[in-house]
């Protein structure tokens, strides 16, 4: 059965969206809403659309369409007002990162999707990648983390909104990391110190560099160092990671195999440790096309996805937290801003 999709939003995400919805043969998009009417119709041509409802508002696109879900990829400010409206009117919502703008806003997101009992799902789209999956399965091995580092260094000239933001770094990037970490170690965030900074070459108006060393439950610290203005040696856009437990180490390239190191024999001054790798399942889907598979899915089982509402406003929170401390200069406590 293909399910009938309305995008909202129809900038390069949303064009990209449209070709993966295309491509994975489960949807028919039957509708494409943007404020600027023109981006939407322009769209629908350039991908040799047909019988596609446009307009600059969801509910009269809804109307005609009759979708069955929505896909959000407006941009953040937008998220909340879109994702509320359409799970009001009985849809389900798939929606680009991050959720929004405020944890307020984030909690009536949560609310709209219990009191409409429909599925709300933020696409966390570097959770779908093969090698990540399988370092996430050495990482089980060391037995409880108790140290996760993640490294971020890209010298990234994008031009546009991002050289403008206050956190460019932290509010339009980290989310996925911080996002990744909780993947990773399976717990959740308590506390955030963080400190934000732009060296003196840096090309971005506000700080696109930061520290921010969280408290993970269970006694795990997470340490996350990035630069979005570092030249050259660049790491991976999935971070390089390095994860500690009773047992031994894992580290990962974010692009190559990871692997680990485990204790074999505790004896003389060095242990003696097997290494083993692990490799992932290439055959899975990566990137957009994973989170359009888990969402139909959910819709199709009854199932809840990675990234439904209730979970991924932790890693929301981790963002504001982390640039709440920066601001304040205070430790804050992630896990009251989610009561
Ligand atoms: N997952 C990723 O790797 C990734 C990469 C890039 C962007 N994104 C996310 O995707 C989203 C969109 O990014 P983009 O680069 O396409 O942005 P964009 O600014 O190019 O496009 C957003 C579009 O939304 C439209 N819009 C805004 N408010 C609207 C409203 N109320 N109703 C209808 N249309 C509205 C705008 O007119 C614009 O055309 C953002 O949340 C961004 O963070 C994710």
């Amino acid at each position: 059965m293909e399910r009938r999709v309305v995008i909202v939003g129809a900038g390069a995400m949303g064009r990209s969206w449209a070709k993966n919805l295309q491509g994975c043969g489960k949807t028919l998009i039957v509708g494409w809403v943007d404020l600027n009417h023109d981006l939407a119709t322009q769209a629908v041509d350039d991908l040799d659309l047909d019988d596609i409802v446009t307009g600059d508002e969801l509910e009269p696109v809804v109307e005609k369409a009759k979708p069955d879900f929505i896909v959000d990829v407006t941009s953040p400010e937008a998220h909340r007002d879109i994702t509320v409206k359409a799970l009001k009117m009985g849809l389900p919502v798939i929606g680009e990162k991050p959720m929004t703008t405020s944890i307020e806003n984030a909690k009536e997101m949560v609310k709209a999707s219990e009191e409409s009992g429909k599925l709300y799902m933020v696409s966390q789209s570097r959770r779908y990648n093969a090698q990540l999956a399988a370092y996430k399965k050495l990482v089980q091995e060391l037995g409880p983390l108790g140290i996760l580092n993640a490294d971020f260094y890209l010298g990234a000239h994008f031009g546009g909104f991002r050289d403008e933001m206050k956190s460019p770094l932290i509010l339009d990037m980290a989310i996925h990391t911080f996002d990744a970490a909780r993947y990773i170690s399976d717990t959740d965030p308590e506390l955030v110190y963080c400190e934000e900074f732009n060296p003196s070459w840096s090309w971005y108006k506000g700080d696109a560099c930061a520290y921010a060393l969280f408290d993970m439950e269970g006694g795990l610290r997470f340490c996350y160092r990035g630069g979005w203005c570092t030249e050259g040696r660049h790491t991976s856009w999935e971070s390089e990671w390095r994860s500690i437990g009773p047992k031994g180490s894992a580290t990962w390239d974010g692009s190559g195999a990871p692997r680990a190191e485990t204790v074999k024999k505790q004896s003389g001054f060095f242990s003696e440790t097997d290494s083993k790798t692990e490799k992932g399942d290439e055959a899975s889907p990566v990137g957009i096309n994973g989170s359009i598979r888990d969402f139909l899915n959910a819709l199709d089982h009854n199932t809840t996805p990675m990234g439904e509402c209730h979970d991924n406003i932790k890693s929301f929170a981790m963002v504001l937290g982390a640039m709440e401390s920066s601001d304040t200069g205070k430790r804050v406590n992630i896990a009251n801003m989610l009561k």
